[in-house]
């Protein structure tokens, strides 16, 4: 593949004409730790409307505004709050920078069209030490939602962000791979009747939330049951949607194979167990009809028969590994044209949560 001209090293020079970029109201790549944004001046409502009609993003779906210091963080929210608000906002600040979304009322200054209209704003501090110097150029909140077609896996590298966005973006700048790899933990600040609650799941997780309040948070299943392209009605919590972060490929979740014996697909196994046996099944001439990928997280104990390739995300059983390779490797699937992937079911626990959370949305196709 050729080297796209628009993606830039990250030097002072290129970080310089990435902010004078911005400042002119066009669109920049962001490298973050979590997933690679799609940028423009969050305080400048042109450039922000770009962002809505690169992505092809519904309107009433609101934007996180990204700084780099807690202070100017702090003036993005409401004058006036609670001491409830005040003590959540102190401790979950503190886990800042890094792959944490803090949602809160919004100050009167913040765009409605960050917001979709709403009365809340999403804000984040990225630990990406590119993304905070370049943010550190700006006298503006960078508006930055994920870099990727609306409903589209994520970006985690800047090649990613050319393939969808070379012609709509200024230039991208090149932060490498993202070390997380999943979209930030996305967390409420809550009311004093309601508990600060988890959004999305992502990098910092609820007991790491839930340490850092001293109080319960809620994790929270409330999600919208429509494509992103599809919603027409503004809500007040907007969170996520049922489907979405799909590669094109269709992909089921299967169990992984921990090493137990295979059970003859013609006993009573599960019926499960049946069909996934059936479907990795060689036809009859010895050829495979469809060309089925296997995502495996760690090594398989054993090697897998039936399947056109099996891939490996963490050779080092590293659940960290899993989650940084996932979405490239979705996107690599996708390129290499197979029938329809295989992917390893994980427990909701930890990271776990924010990886079993993308699959399950990843596996849900419309049509
Ligand atoms: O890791 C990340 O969070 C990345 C990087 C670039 O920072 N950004 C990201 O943005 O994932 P986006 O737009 O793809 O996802 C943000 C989510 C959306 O589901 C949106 O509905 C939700 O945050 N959101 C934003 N503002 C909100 C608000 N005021 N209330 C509820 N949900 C909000
Ligand atoms: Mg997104």
């Amino acid at each position: 593949m050729n080297p796209t001209p628009k993606i830039s090293p990250p030097t002072e020079h290129f970080l310089r004409r990435a902010a004078e970029a911005l400042r002119q109201g066009q669109l920049v790549g962001l490298p973050t730790e979590t997933v690679y944004g799609l940028a423009a001046d969050g305080s400048n409502s042109e450039a922000v409307q770009a962002i809505y009609r690169a992505k092809g993003r519904p309107s009433n779906n609101p934007l996180i505004l990204h700084v780099d210091t807690a202070q100017k963080a702090r003036r993005l929210f409401a004058e006036q709050w609670s001491d409830v608000e005040d003590h959540r906002w102190r401790q979950l600040s503190g886990l800042w920078p890094g792959p944490l979304t803090i949602i809160g009322r919004k100050h009167s200054s913040v765009l409605p069209e960050v917001t979709a209209g709403g009365d809340t704003v999403a804000v984040r501090i990225p630990a990406h030490p590119i993304a905070r110097r370049l943010l550190g150029l700006l006298d503006f909140p960078v508006a930055a939602p994920s870099a990727n077609v609306s409903n589209y896996v994520s970006p985690t590298t800047a090649q990613h962000v050319a393939d969808g966005f070379g012609r709509e973006v200024a230039m991208v700048i090149d932060g490498g791979s993202c070390e997380v790899g999943l979209e930030s933990t996305i967390v409420t600040l809550g009311t004093e009747d309601e508990s600060a609650t988890v959004l999305r799941a992502g990098g910092i997780t609820v007991e790491v939330l839930t340490a850092a309040l001293g109080e319960a948070v809620l994790d929270s299943d409330r999600r919208i049951d429509l494509r992103e392209d599809q919603r027409t009605e503004t809500l007040q919590a907007p969170g996520q949607f049922s489907q979405h972060y799909s590669p094109r490929t269709p992909l089921i979740l299967v169990d992984a194979d921990r090493g137990e014996p295979v059970p003859d697909p013609r006993s009573d196994a599960p019926a499960e167990r049946r069909e996934k046996a059936s479907i990795a099944m060689p036809t009859a001439d010895g050829s495979d009809a469809r060309r089925i990928l296997r995502i495996c997280f760690f090594p398989p104990p054993r090697p897998m028969s039936g399947y056109a390739e099996v891939w490996v995300l963490s050779s080092s059983k590293n659940w960290c590994e899993v989650a940084a390779n996932l979405y490239a490797e979705l996107r690599r699937a996708d390129r290499e044209g197979f029938d329809r992937i295989e992917i390893d079911r994980c427990e909701a626990n930890g990271i776990g949560r924010a990886i079993a959370d993308r699959l399950s949305r990843a596996s849900r196709h419309t049509s």
